[in-house]
């Protein structure tokens, strides 16, 4: 049974590195992906209250959207397409600060200003995204990919 998320103050890096452990807590000792990824969204998105934040994950040759915190989005996306898609060919973390000036950017919603897209690897290989929009410019920078990227290594995939 899941304790309720301790929201947490101070700097972003502070709030990280609290939520962390509460998240490595949360997925301890329960091998669902889905229920896994749902937590990880939820309290990213409890703690920040980004816009939207939520996992795509490689089938094939699209994303396929999985577990999501916010509005309705764009179920599949191609390999190289928008951001989501970049982050997965290039595989590294790309930072939007302007999703205006990204050619190609998928507009889920016309409310997203900027953009974080994480790579997921496993055995070397990218196996899915982990997404976060926010309705404000500028929003992230290399701290959320520091963090991010920590938290994205927590999860198990079978
Ligand atoms: N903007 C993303 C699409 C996914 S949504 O933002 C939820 C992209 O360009 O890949």
């Amino acid at each position: 049974m899941a304790e309720d998320l301790h929201i947490i103050s101070g700097t972003k890096a502070d709030q990280y590195r609290s939520l962390i452990p509460q998240i490595r807590g949360l997925l301890e000792g329960e091998p669902d992906l889905v229920a896994n990824l749902a937590n990880v969204v939820a309290a990213l998105k409890e703690q920040f209250g980004w816009f939207w934040v939520g996992f795509y994950l490689v089938k094939g040759e699209e994303l396929v959207l999985g577990p999501f915190q916010g509005p309705v989005a764009c179920t599949r996306i191609r390999y190289n397409k928008g951001v989501c898609g970049a982050s997965w060919a290039e595989a590294k973390t790309m930072i939007v600060p302007d999703v205006e000036k990204f050619p190609g950017h998928i507009a889920c919603s016309s409310l997203s200003r900027s953009e974080i897209v994480v790579p997921i690897f496993r055995n070397s290989k990218v196996i899915g995204v982990l997404d976060v929009d926010s309705s404000a410019l500028n929003e992230f920078d290399t701290i959320d990919q520091e963090y991010l990227e920590q938290i994205v290594d927590l999860i198990t995939f079978p």
